[in-house]
């Protein structure tokens, strides 16, 4: 599918769709859940074969049944009246919107949003997204396959300060922190706690603590909340982009046209002054 036109008639439509979102995922309360759905439309990307990614495609009927995906049928159909109300934006755009709205309305840094990415009807095969049983090396093997590093594996993986996992859906149960409807840095500071608790810990979480070059970051941001923010902000806004052509481009391109446009403008009202005091 082509990408959208994304001019300003498409940028105040993502300007009423962040609001109509902000609405949903308040009245809904359902912000971990808009999270997760962002995050397994974008962690399919394989940079080598440029397939997967933000591509909306997670809409599909048979990628919802990959056994990742379990739960986020809901949040799809939840997008479905964002979506009936604003048909221009793309679901890859919605989806991504929403992302970052959930993050924000929960307390969390204030995320870059580029408009402008293209549907797909395509899946990607499943068993892309990370396995939760596995450890440090499957991370690097899912994380680098998108193009990201270690810093992103450990800034995204704070994510879930928000949610919980659910028996029925993925087998594992309950919250990683105890305020989890509020976006902070205490994913960190638990996974650092030595103390037994009653809250989740993924092998993969565990693994972010054993491998010494992921444990420099998880130290990192348990101490400095303002760190992990800026982290969080630039690796969720790469994630979202991955694969993104031309790369956060788009809205830049509009802001230089309305540049152009208003020099032309001002150049011609100048002459039109000079025109004027010539001929009198
Ligand atoms: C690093 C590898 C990751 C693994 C193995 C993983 C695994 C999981 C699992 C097993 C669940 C529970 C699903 C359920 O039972 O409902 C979950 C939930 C969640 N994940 Fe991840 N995840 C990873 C990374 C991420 C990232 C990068 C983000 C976002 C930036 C994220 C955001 C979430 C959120 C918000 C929930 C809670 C959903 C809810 O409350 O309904 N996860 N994840």
């Amino acid at each position: 599918m082509a990408a959208p036109r994304v001019n300003s008639d498409y940028v105040n439509q993502i300007d009423k769709a962040r609001r109509d979102l902000r609405a949903l995922i308040y009245s809904k309360n359902c912000a971990p859940l808009m999270l997760r759905l962002a995050w397994h439309d974008a962690g399919t990307y394989d940079a080598k074969t440029k397939t997967g990614g933000p591509n909306g495609s997670i809409r599909n009927e048979h990628e919802l049944k990959h056994n990742a995906n379990n739960g986020l049928k809901l949040a799809v159909e939840l997008c479905e009246d964002v979506k009936v109300r604003h048909p221009r934006i793309t679901y890859a755009d919605l989806y991504q919107l929403a992302g970052v709205v959930a993050v924000e309305i929960t307390g969390g840094p204030t995320i870059g949003f580029i408009p402008g990415r293209k549907d797909s009807f395509i899946s990607p095969p499943e068993g892309r997204l990370p396995d939760a049983k596995l450890g440090a090396a499957h991370l690097r093997d899912v994380f680098y396959r998108m193009g990201l590093t270690d810093k992103d594996i450990v800034a995204l993986s704070g994510g879930h300060t928000l949610g919980k996992a659910h028996r029925e859906r993925s087998g594992f149960e309950g919250p990683w922190t105890r305020d989890y409807m509020k976006f902070d840095n205490s994913y960190f500071k638990e996974l650092l706690r030595e103390e037994p608790s009653d809250l989740l810990k993924l092998p993969t979480d565990k693994a972010l603590v054993e491998d010494p070059e992921f444990r420099k970051y998880v130290r990192l941001y348990a101490q400095n909340e303002d760190a992990f923010f800026v982290d969080y902000a630039a690796s969720h806004k790469k994630l979202s982009e991955l694969g993104m052509k031309p790369t956060s481009t788009s809205q830049e391109r509009l802001r230089l046209a309305k540049g152009i446009g208003l020099a032309v403008a001002t150049t011609a009202i100048i002459l039109g002054f000079f025109w004027t005091r010539r001929s009198n």
